[in-house]
């Protein structure tokens, strides 16, 4: 028989034969040993047997190989949050005093483990750049540079990097790299096998995809996992529970349907939006018209849900009443899930500066991030429809 696809590996976790369909959950927080010598050999080898949950546990070592396989990846490891799994991806990396380079657009709390927590207790700098040009990087690169950190499309304004050619440039000065891939997810998009050391995901998002799982994971080589294993991810002790693990088993088998249905419906609403004389701009890279089309479709093989738009008025009351009348996009921080979600960046940006100050950073009051979700498209675009009202 040829082997088989990875699909089919995913739905399937055991040889034919009697058992549970779904396989149970190993919840425990130890597992004991026949005999001082079966403990001794277990330790001999801790990445692959199961000593202590904090280390490996079944149900989350199945969802590894799982998702190593979905990825093109030798190695995977789950951790506790996306978070748990980029600051343990770039730990792994740099020691006291390197400089890394890093999107300006990158996902907020990276920036700020980046940018703050690294600089003030590693003495580590870091170079914003545009990145959509590779330029930006050559010029980026010192003598001290160990890192480049890319997020590709970023899930802020969307802006794509070459992945191949910043991988195959790395690779010549001996930087490593890491990408969060979790717009795109391992089904569009296989960063790995473009070059890049190490890939990243908050399986909060599409890889959780139902909203009720918050997890992260580090997918590369078999040598650098290993090493995460032993080092960052047995330290700081970001692991990844038996039960939540058994979630995202469940949300593996359904991850390709999942996200090419979040294409169609979102495929559906930016064009709807970009033919809305309300709508200014919309900010989707599966749309022809967007700036970096030919690259998205040249890295990737598909579009997720997840876009922005902005609002052609700059009536803060308008845009608020837009915003509070929307009946299916509910408003909330997160992305990914069945749900069409809907929220403001100025709403965090008006906490921390005045309009003014965003505005000039281009960012305006009427910018939209939505999250388009599982719902009948034709129903979503009628939400938007009798929203959109409130603009005049
Ligand atoms: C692009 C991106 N990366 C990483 C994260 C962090 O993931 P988590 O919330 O699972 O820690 C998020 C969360 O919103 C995100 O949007």
């Amino acid at each position: 028989m040829k082997k088989p696809s990875i699909e089919t590996e995913i739905v399937h976790y055991h040889e034919r034969g009697s058992g549970p369909v779904v396989p149970p959950i190993t919840q425990c927080s130890l597992f004991t040993f026949d005999s001082w010598e079966d403990i001794d050999k277990a330790f001999d080898d801790p990445i692959n047997n199961s000593i202590y949950t904090r280390g490996n546990n079944p149900s989350v070592s199945l969802v590894e190989e799982k998702i190593a396989l979905l990825c093109h990846g030798e190695k995977a490891k789950l951790f506790s949050s996306g978070m748990g799994a980029i600051s343990s991806a770039i730990l792994h990396y740099v020691k006291h005093g390197d400089h890394i380079i890093a999107i300006k657009n990158v996902y907020g709390p990276t920036n700020n483990f980046l940018n703050v927590y690294l600089k003030k207790k590693c003495d580590i700098t870091v170079t914003f750049i545009d990145g959509r040009d590779i330029k930006d990087f050559e010029d980026a690169i010192k003598e001290n540079t160990t890192l480049i950190y890319l997020e590709s499309p970023s899930s802020a304004i969307f802006t794509l990097q070459n992945i191949k050619k910043v991988a195959i440039l790395a690779k010549s000065k001996g930087i490593k790299t890491i990408i969060d891939n979790t717009w795109a997810t391992p089904i569009f998009q296989k960063p790995l096998e473009m070059g890049i050391d190490l890939e990243v995901h908050s399986c909060s998002k599409y890889i959780g995809g139902h909203s009720d799982v918050v997890a992260g994971v580090v997918i590369g080589k078999t040598e650098d996992i290993s090493q995460i294993f032993l080092e960052e991810h047995a330290f700081l002790g970001a692991k990844l529970a038996p039960f939540e693990a058994w979630l995202l088993l469940r949300s593996l088998r359904t991850l390709k349907i999942r996200v090419l249905q979040h294409q169609e419906n979102a495929l559906k609403i930016a064009n709807y939006l970009e033919k809305n004389s309300k709508v200014k701009k919309v900010s989707y890279p599966g749309l022809e018209s967007f700036e970096q089309y030919a690259l998205a479709k040249e890295q990737m093989t598909g579009f997720t849900g997840l876009m922005s738009f902005e609002i052609n008025s700059n009536n803060l009351d308008d845009i608020k009443n837009f915003f509070n009348n929307l009946h299916y996009f509910k408003i909330g921080v997160s992305w990914g899930g069945h749900e069409s979600l809907i929220y403001a960046p100025a709403i965090s940006y008006l906490k921390e500066m005045p309009k003014e100050q965003f505005e000039g950073m281009g960012i305006s009051l009427g910018v939209m991030r939505i999250s388009v979700g599982l719902e009948d498209a034709d129903d979503l675009i009628a939400d938007f429809e009798q929203a959109f009202n409130y603009i005049k």
